[in-house]
């Protein structure tokens, strides 16, 4: 399997980069290819605006739906995008690791997902390619992320409610939306406040987890 591991943390000795460093091994293990998008390492522009293409369909009024659809047609989006977009044709699994930032994926990556699945290119509701017919169909997406919050705070009825809940608007309004299968999320709850022995234990359970892709 050819796996694009899109990874945002901002310390390469967190424990998210330990937690990138093990699956990347376990796959590669396991035979798998894998490509890495080490968002802050490479220092990813997040930030969706019109130099985002190379030639404008409307040189007056910027209308990044509509450039989008056009871009991929003609390949007009700038270097950055298509070398992300190159990875995410190449893959069959993306798998997204991130510390949880307000019960949602780092500015950075969320960034990336505007930039990189862009209109016409994972989705297209012109020519209604979504869900069933979306564009990323026969590729699989994962989550994988860190809380400081404890389990009980993300479950149902809890403080902030149940985080799949939360996360529905990456896992199906982006994911299954441009027909992609989304594999269960694997999340390591109150990792802030993790002594080392608890940190080790969920490095094997995420190993094993991964081993089983
Ligand atoms: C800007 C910011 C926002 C955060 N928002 C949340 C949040 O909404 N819920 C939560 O449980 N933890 C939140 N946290 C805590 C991080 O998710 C937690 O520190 C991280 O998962 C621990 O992993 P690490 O040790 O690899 O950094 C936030 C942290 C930061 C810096």
């Amino acid at each position: 399997m050819k796996v694009l591991y899109i990874f945002a943390h901002p310390e390469p000795k967190s424990f998210n980069a330990a937690m990138k460093d093990t699956a990347i091994a376990a796959l590669k293990d396991k035979g798998h290819e894998v490509k890495l998008s080490d968002l802050y390492a490479m220092e990813f522009n997040p930030v969706l605006k019109a130099s985002d293409f190379t030639e404008r369909k409307n040189p007056d009024i910027f209308n990044a739906f509509l450039e989008a659809i056009k871009a991929s047609k003609t390949g007009a989006f700038s270097s950055d995008i298509k070398e992300e977009m190159e990875k995410v044709k190449w893959a069959d699994l993306l798998a997204f690791q991130f510390p949880i930032y307000f019960t949602s994926m780092p500015a950075i990556m969320k960034g990336w997902i505007d930039r990189v699945l862009a209109p016409g290119f994972g989705f297209n509701p012109i020519t209604s390619s979504a869900y069933d017919t979306g564009l990323l169909k026969g590729k699989a997406a994962m989550l994988a992320f860190t809380t400081g919050a404890p389990k009980e705070m993300y479950s149902e009825g809890g403080a902030h409610g149940d985080i799949h809940r939360h996360l529905e608007s990456i896992t199906h309004c982006v994911f299954e939306y441009m027909g992609m299968k989304v594999l269960p999320s694997f999340i390591v709850y109150e990792a802030s406040a993790m002594k080392q022995e608890k940190g080790i234990e969920e490095l094997e359970r995420y190993k094993k987890r991964i081993s089983e892709l």
